[in-house]
């Protein structure tokens, strides 16, 4: 994994969107599993990010982790991205919203820092603008308060990150993206991270590619491997130097998916996977 960080950094994050009020159960569950590494949102929509506190804190009361052992990500969402619960005052400028957003992701995770804050997505899907130099300038702030020990984007495009890089001056340490085997796995926007030492998190990497599960070339690779296609697919992924998430919540697949992490692919195979669609 390509940056300095990387021996802090989990080798999977345990994905817990759209979990509603099953989110502490099966963060709970994911932890128990052995996942140390959680993204959530605060992002009431699509996350509930209380339950994932409530996990967190069953797991300390019972003397299982310790805050340090789990790395922690959670995201700022825009209002546009937001149902009526929100988490900062719409009508706040938008780097009190960020502050304000923060504030209530500690208070929902019961802790005093998290371990990466990102931001959910830019203000347009055409550039970084004004609107997400506020929130970055005030997210540089965050960190600098010790609120957060590093930061990232998601659902950007290489425009976007380099536009940021012109205008900000400073990487961010992840980008977040969902990961389409036909557009390369995201070659360009990977690649460009891969330069400037940003470890690329790949999410939907099963459902944006239903057709690569089915595919003869991962088939028999998981067949020859005596494994399933999505562990080939999360074995692809840590080896071209993604930090993968899942989102599973069963029990059977949290475990695979875990047990991805020690196969292995020959180079020709990796070479084929990462041309197969794209
Ligand atoms: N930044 C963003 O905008 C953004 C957007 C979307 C997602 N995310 C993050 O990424 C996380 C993961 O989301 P995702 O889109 O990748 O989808 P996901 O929630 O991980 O869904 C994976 C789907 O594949 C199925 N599946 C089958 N076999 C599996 C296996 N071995 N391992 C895992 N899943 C298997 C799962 O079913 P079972 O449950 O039955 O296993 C589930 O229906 C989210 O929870 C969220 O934290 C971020």
């Amino acid at each position: 994994m390509p940056t300095s960080q990387s021996s802090t950094l989990p080798t999977f994050l345990y994905g817990t969107a759209w979990k509603e009020d099953r989110t502490a159960a099966l963060t709970e569950l994911a932890l128990r599993a052995g996942f140390r590494g959680i993204d959530t949102a605060n992002q009431r929509r699509h996350y509930f990010e209380a339950g994932v506190g409530q996990a967190l804190d069953a797991m300390y009361r019972e003397g299982l982790l310790t805050r340090g052992d789990v790395f922690l990500q959670t995201k700022f969402t825009y209002r546009p991205g937001q149902d009526h619960r929100l988490p900062y005052d719409p009508s706040a400028r938008l780097s009190v919203q960020v502050a304000q957003s923060m504030a209530s992701s500690l208070e929902h995770l019961g802790t005093d820092y998290v371990d990466s804050y990102v931001l959910h997505g830019p203000a347009s899907g055409y550039g970084w603008t004004d609107a997400d130099r506020e929130v970055w300038e005030a997210m540089i702030k965050e960190r600098d308060a010790g609120r957060t020990r590093l930061l990232g984007v998601s659902n950007v495009s290489l425009e976007h990150l380099e536009q940021m890089a012109a205008v900000d001056g400073e990487n961010p340490a992840f980008v977040q993206n969902r990961c389409y085997a036909r557009f390369g796995w995201d070659r360009d926007v990977r690649l460009f991270c891969r330069e400037r030492n940003i470890v690329y998190q790949g999410f939907s990497l099963l459902t944006a590619n239903v057709e690569v599960l089915h595919h003869p070339l991962i088939t028999g690779l998981a067949a020859r491997a005596d494994a399933t296609p999505a562990q080939i697919v999360f074995c692809f992924a840590r080896t071209v130097g993604m930090l993968p998430l899942t989102g599973t919540s069963d029990a059977r697949h949290m475990k695979e998916d875990l047990a991805s992490l020690s196969l292995t692919l020959p180079a020709d195979a990796v070479q084929a996977i990462d041309s197969l669609a794209g």
